[in-house]
């Protein structure tokens, strides 16, 4: 598996997006559109009010390719769930700061089982939640959407918390990458990718665009 680094531009297809009713081909047509990593929204109606897919789905993509597994829990209990979590094969494991949860023991134990970690937060909560775990994490993602569905617009304040995560770890001299969920098509992937996030979600505009690479080559270039 090839070793991530903040500075390469990552594209996430959300498979939120896909069609369902085929999803081992819409991955294999995610991965020949030249997605990097594949997103997937867990979703427990109770966090979010929405309702998605579990670990034993995770597992079914895990065993049908190869590629990059990140996986959004946007659950109530991500302790809880997390030992299901981490034995159906996903390499980032990102979990709300907003969520029911000792955070810091939960980021800790992602990583110690080897997966990588990552810490996401609602529009509504200020980057200042997020800082002390900053050290601790391999992604953060600044929500640009309420999360639950897709299809809803980017909202651009959020840019103020993308640049406040970049200028905090050039300060300290860290690593993590910084992801950016809702609302991507090629204008806002220009205005994101400035801002310093380097990992684009993007389902509608990928999963839903006629010509899915032709979408995530120009997103990639934005
Ligand atoms: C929203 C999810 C997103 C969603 C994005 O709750 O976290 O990953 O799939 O969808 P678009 O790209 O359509 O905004
Ligand atoms: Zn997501």
């Amino acid at each position: 598996m090839k070793n991530w680094h903040h500075t390469d531009r990552i594209m996430a297809p959300s498979l939120l997006a896909a069609d369902w009713g085929r999803v081992t081909e819409e991955v294999t047509r995610a991965i020949n559109s030249g997605a990097d990593w594949l997103h997937l929204d867990v979703m427990d109606g109770h966090f979010v009010d929405n309702i998605s897919f579990g670990p034993q789905m995770i597992q079914a993509i895990h065993e049908s390719n190869d590629i990059f597994l990140d996986v959004h829990l946007m659950i109530s209990r991500p302790d809880h769930y997390l030992p299901r979590f981490l034995a159906c094969g996903a390499d980032m494991i990102t979990v709300h700061v907003e969520a029911e949860h000792d955070v810091a023991q939960t980021l800790a134990e992602i990583r110690k089982a080897g997966v990588l970690a990552g810490l996401a937060l609602n529009p509504a909560t200020p980057f200042e939640e997020v800082i002390p775990h900053l050290p601790h994490i391999d992604l953060l993602l600044p929500m640009t959407v309420i999360p639950g569905f897709g299809g809803q617009a980017f909202m651009e304040d959020m840019m103020n918390k993308v640049r406040a995560a970049a200028a905090f770890r050039t300060e300290h001299d860290l690593n993590f990458h910084i992801e950016v969920d809702g609302g991507i098509n090629t204008q806002t992937a220009a205005i994101a990718g400035k801002a310093g996030a380097n990992i684009l979600v993007a389902g509608s505009s990928s999963f839903g665009a006629k010509d899915m690479k032709a979408a995530i080559t120009a997103m990639r270039d934005a």
